[in-house]
């Protein structure tokens, strides 16, 4: 991937609103981001994502997580299913299964997720609960490369934002969301651009190894 490729494609992978996917398809129409959304995938029938991509033109599958007894069937039948679109990479936005070695392996390098909190600060749920219950002062989202460890493969943008006194979670929520939409395109745009890449289990930018993530302080408040 060392080239700027318009042709790179990529699978979106939700399980709701979609608000994340509906970035990038904003970041894709408006040429900003040279990607090409090749299918938008959800595990539950009526998460309002797919909505958006069908009004997007985008491809849309479901595989439901419910009619497979075990996780790594469920992700052999997510493999199955995307492999008939040869997407470069897999987005993560929003999609609420933990996925195996299965399908971490199957797409190894290629698989984008966004956090919201500062990882390593409260990898798993109730992230923006947590960071007001300990007092933080900031908070925030993670654009990460994912590994079959929950939230914790390299990490690439932060973006912070101010926890605010008085803030309840969906305040806070709200606040982190605005950045989670900036900065997931642009790390994505770091990789349709040649200069961001997976290897050896880190995050390489314009060729050097990322010791830790860009930082994107930004004014939301
Ligand atoms: C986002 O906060 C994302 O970080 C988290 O789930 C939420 C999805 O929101 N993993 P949306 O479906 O993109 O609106």
């Amino acid at each position: 991937m060392s080239e700027a490729s318009a042709d790179l494609s990529a699978a979106v992978l939700i399980s709701g609103g979609g608000s994340n996917l509906q970035a990038f398809i904003d970041a894709t129409a408006s040429g900003e981001l040279p990607l090409n959304l090749c299918v938008v995938l959800s595990n539950k029938p009526t998460a309002a994502g797919l909505v958006r991509a069908r009004k997007a033109g985008i491809s849309v599958e479901c595989v439901a997580h419910q009619d497979y007894p075990q996780r790594a069937l469920f992700d052999a039948a997510l493999v199955e299913t995307l492999d008939k679109y040869q997407p470069d990479l897999i987005i993560l936005a929003g999609f609420m299964r933990i996925l195996t070695t299965t399908f971490v392996d199957h797409f190894a390098g290629r698989i984008l997720n966004i956090h919201p909190s500062l990882l390593p600060k409260y990898p798993g749920l109730d992230t923006h609960q947590r960071a007001i219950d300990a007092g933080d002062q900031w908070h925030g989202c993670t654009v990460h490369f994912v590994t079959a460890e929950l939230d914790s493969g390299a990490a690439i943008i932060q973006g912070r934002v101010p926890v605010l006194a008085g803030d309840t979670a969906d305040e806070l929520a709200a606040r982190v969301l605005v950045v989670e939409h900036k900065i997931y395109p642009q790390a994505t745009a770091m990789i349709a651009a040649g200069r961001l890449e997976y290897r050896d289990g880190c995050a390489w930018l314009d060729g050097e190894r990322l010791e830790e993530p860009v930082q994107i302080q930004t004014d939301v408040l």
